[in-house]
């Protein structure tokens, strides 16, 4: 997952978080609220209804929206069973209630004959069979009955009043909060989304330019202010210039040495040149001074590549020019055809020019086509395509082939598929890290394809040039 989603579904969780957060608890304090006011509202109402009982011994006078309900109970100390069993006589009700009644169920006569009130919700079945839920006050009184003449008399009075319009209330609030959560989320999870793409470009920039940052460290331009993409960019110029350095000193290190090594390399050769050819010497001797011969051959050839190396760190001479290819392939082909058992060919069109440096290209070619040759091919091919802007170059063989994991390491110094055959056949490793960086120097690229059996191919493509004298190809 990338960091640009983590953090956007981040802000989003956060943001339904703080969204359940804030409908919660304003559900709840409203839901409150509304109930706390009804409550308020019954206590008052149950006032004027023992009012009603006391001067005119009914409810009739009752708002049309309270239900309410007078029970005379006629006996000292009843319970709740008896009251249940029809010990109370209901005697004065609302007009709201009709021919309706209202029950409380034995453990709410209970509590109220012991605390002396309580409130209760309840379900009203109207006479046409629908249903109203209510909010009941029911009441334990000891008042007089206007009517009945014997003084103080115990009465339960129950008032209620419907609560479908604040749970109505409630419900439109949860939907509107629902539907308005909902549509802060999607337009919410939109900004974050892109806020955070707008927040992390700049990171995105330092990536990509770091990314082209090859084997000449270039510095990355800084970002104008102080903040935390500017002092990351600062970070990795510095880290970029010790690099350089380090490059630098790596480069300069291999160039002295090779160099210091080329000249006692020679006088070997040349006083072994001189052992062999002017002194007498018994088989013996010749044959130690071959072999000393052939391994200071070999270090001269891995002493003048690694003086080539040296150049990569950024001092590459390339003469750049247009160069007429089929001419150097063609000089390839003369030269190994000698000494190649094998089939060496060549496929190219005849008019192909590329901007080169024709020493260079003959270098790498030379490298290719050896490579091919030590690795025991039949036949090599030669192919150049003409494509648009660029001529690709494929060398191809029917050698033993590559394994498939050497292969991103095959351009690398020193590297060898196989150390021990390899330097048997003369290898060092750098032939191919010398024809990277000739072909980079170039503005090309190159690449293998192989099989384990079959072959190889390695091509490299080069940029066209025109040729200098139409006239006369
Ligand atoms: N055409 C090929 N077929 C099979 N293996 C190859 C081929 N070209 C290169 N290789 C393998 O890649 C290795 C690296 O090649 P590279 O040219 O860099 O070094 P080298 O040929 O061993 O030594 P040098 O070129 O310095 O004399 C070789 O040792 C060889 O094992
Ligand atoms: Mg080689």
């Amino acid at each position: 997952m990338t960091l640009r989603t983590r953090i956007t579904l981040l802000t989003l969780a956060l943001l339904a978080f703080s969204l359940l957060l804030i409908g919660g608890s304003v559900y709840g304090s409203l839901q409150f609220t509304l109930y706390e006011n009804l409550r308020r509202e019954l206590a008052e109402t149950s006032l004027s209804a023992q009012q009603l009982i006391r001067e005119r011994g009914d409810l009739s006078g009752l708002p049309l929206t309270i239900y309410g309900q007078a029970l005379w109970v006629p006996f000292p100390n009843p319970t709740a069973g008896d009251i249940l069993q029809g010990a109370a006589i209901p005697f004065a009700q609302s007009l709201a209630l009709g021919n309706a009644s209202l029950t409380l169920s034995e453990r709410g006569l209970q509590e109220v004959l012991r605390s002396g009130g309580v409130y209760t919700q309840t379900i009203l079945i109207r006479p046409d069979g629908s249903h109203v839920p209510l909010r009941v006050r029911a009441e334990r009184l000891e008042t007089e009955i206007a009517g009945i003449p014997q003084g103080k008399q115990l009465v339960i009075l129950l008032i209620g009043k419907s609560t479908e319009n604040i749970e109505s209330t409630l419900a439109d609030f949860a939907r509107t909060y629902t539907a308005t959560a909902v549509l802060v989320l999607i337009f919410g999870g939109l900004l974050a989304f892109r806020l955070v793409r707008q927040t992390l470009e700049p990171l995105e920039w330092v990536a990509r330019k770091a990314e082209q940052v090859s084997d000449k460290p270039e510095r990355l331009p800084e970002p104008e202010g102080r903040d935390e993409v500017a002092s990351l960019v600062r970070s990795l110029n510095r880290m970029l210039a010790r690099l350089e350095s380090a490059w630098e000193t790596q480069g300069r290190f291999l160039a002295d040495a090779s160099h210091e090594l080329r000249t006692p390399v020679t006088a070997i050769l040349g006083h072994i040149s001189y052992l062999l050819r002017r002194t007498p010497v018994s088989e013996q001797q010749r044959e130690s001074l071959e072999i000393i011969k052939r391994e200071a051959e070999r270090m001269q050839k891995l002493v003048g590549d690694l003086l080539e190396l040296s150049k990569t760190g950024g001092s590459w001479k390339v003469q750049l020019g247009a160069v007429h290819l089929p001419t150097v392939l063609n000089e390839i082909v003369e030269e190994y055809s000698k000494s190649f058992e094998g089939q060496l060919s060549l496929e190219a069109p005849e008019s192909l020019w590329v901007l080169g440096d024709p020493e260079r290209l003959h270098q790498v070619f030379a490298n290719l086509v050896s490579n091919a040759i030590k690795a025991r091919a039949s036949q090599v091919r030669l192919v150049a395509l003409d494509l648009a802007e660029r001529v690709v170059v494929r060398v191809e063989d029917n050698g033993e082939g590559i394994p498939k994991e050497h292969l991103p390491h095959l351009f690398e110094r020193f590297y060898r598929v196989d150390k021990a055959r390899d330097r048997e056949r003369g290898g060092s490793g750098l032939g191919l890290a010398i024809v990277r960086s000739i072909v980079e120097a170039h503005g090309g690229t190159v690449w293998v394809e192989s099989e384990p059996g079959q072959g190889s191919v390695f091509s490299l493509s080069l940029k066209k040039a025109q040729a200098p004298h139409p006239q006369l190809v």
